[in-house]
């Protein structure tokens, strides 16, 4: 679709979307806004990110969905009830040949899901975001992305958005699947790595030795990060795109290291919030050992 000033919807106006609309904008595009939270849009106008609120999915050319893939009442769990209510409304209102993308993180199928919601009325492709708000010129929304479509229209359409108007590099990946995984599998291996910190502190811990000495030793060989141990994994992105994958992995393997680095993460934060308690989280620890020899 080559149009000359392409309207762009954006729903979900937090931190992926904002920084999309801001982004988009400063290119000179026609970016408007869609939020259920009215402090969401009133920020995004405020700054002048969008150019107004959108009340309607019609008359667009680009849609991009960026709402909360999250359980409402539970952060780790995902959920996709909002996105796919966002398909029924584009299903209805959608402009035909328009594109969807999606760039909320979502668990293999979801965009297919929607791709026949939508009975490619649409076009649907997946271009998961990554963020790092600390550095938004090499890692916010121009960094080399990762896009799948549904179908090789749907990626078509999506990389002339997103490489020949929106000037960002894309690796193309051939099925929207692989696209979905990339990213939950990228965050996967983040909470893995983590996961093994936590395990080394509690281990150091235990055994009366130097956490952060022990890491600066192992961290001093050219190939290898182990990762620092804090108040373990929480926040909207790793634990529910951990398990998304987890709960993938399950059915077809008969163990997995996720499954353990998930316990593990459980275990060093009741360690950490019941400090006190210590004696009784390890009750074989050098804490004990040494009160036993002294005794
Ligand atoms: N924040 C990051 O660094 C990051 C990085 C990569 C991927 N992601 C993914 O991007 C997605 C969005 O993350 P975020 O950090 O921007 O979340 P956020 O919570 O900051 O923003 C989500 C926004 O979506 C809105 N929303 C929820 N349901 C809606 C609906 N039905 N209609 C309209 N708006 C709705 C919320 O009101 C909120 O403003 C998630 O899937 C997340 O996993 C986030």
């Amino acid at each position: 679709m080559e149009q000359k000033d392409p309207k762009i919807l954006i729903i979900g106006l937090g931190q992926i979307g904002y920084h999309n609309a801001e982004y988009m904008t400063r290119l000179g595009l026609n970016v408007e806004g869609f939020d259920l939270e009215r402090s969401a849009i009133q920020r995004a106008l405020n700054a002048e990110v969008i150019r107004r609120e959108a009340k309607a999915f019609t008359g667009y050319d680009y849609y991009l969905i960026c709402v909360s893939t999250h359980d409402p009442m539970n952060m780790a769990q995902p959920s996709f009830n909002s996105l796919l209510e966002i398909a029924e409304r584009l299903e209805q209102e959608g402009e035909e040949g328009g594109l969807v993308s999606i760039e909320s993180t979502v668990a293999k199928g979801i965009s297919n899901q929607v791709h026949s919601i939508l009975g490619h009325r649409l076009h649907v492709a997946h271009v998961p975001h990554r963020f790092y708000s600390e550095d938004k010129k090499e890692h916010g929304v121009r960094q080399l992305r990762v896009l799948g479509g549904c179908k090789y229209c749907c990626t078509l359409e999506a990389l002339n958005f997103y490489a020949a108007i929106l000037n960002i590099p894309v690796h193309t990946v051939k099925s929207v699947e692989l696209a979905e995984l990339s990213k939950i599998i990228e965050n996967s291996h983040r909470f893995l790595e983590i996961a093994f910190a936590e395990e080394l502190k509690m281990f150091c811990d235990n055994e009366g030795l130097d956490f952060e000495e022990l890491q600066g030793a192992i961290n001093s060989k050219w190939n290898i990060k182990i990762l620092e141990a804090r108040n373990g994994i929480g926040g909207h992105c790793l634990p529910k795109d951990t398990q998304m994958f987890f709960s993938l992995a399950k059915n077809i393997l008969p163990f997995s290291t996720v499954a353990a680095a998930i316990q593990s993460d459980k275990l060093y934060q009741t360690f950490v919030s019941k400090r006190e308690d210590f004696q009784v989280i390890f009750p074989n620890n050098y804490i004990s050992q040494k009160k036993l020899a002294t005794n």
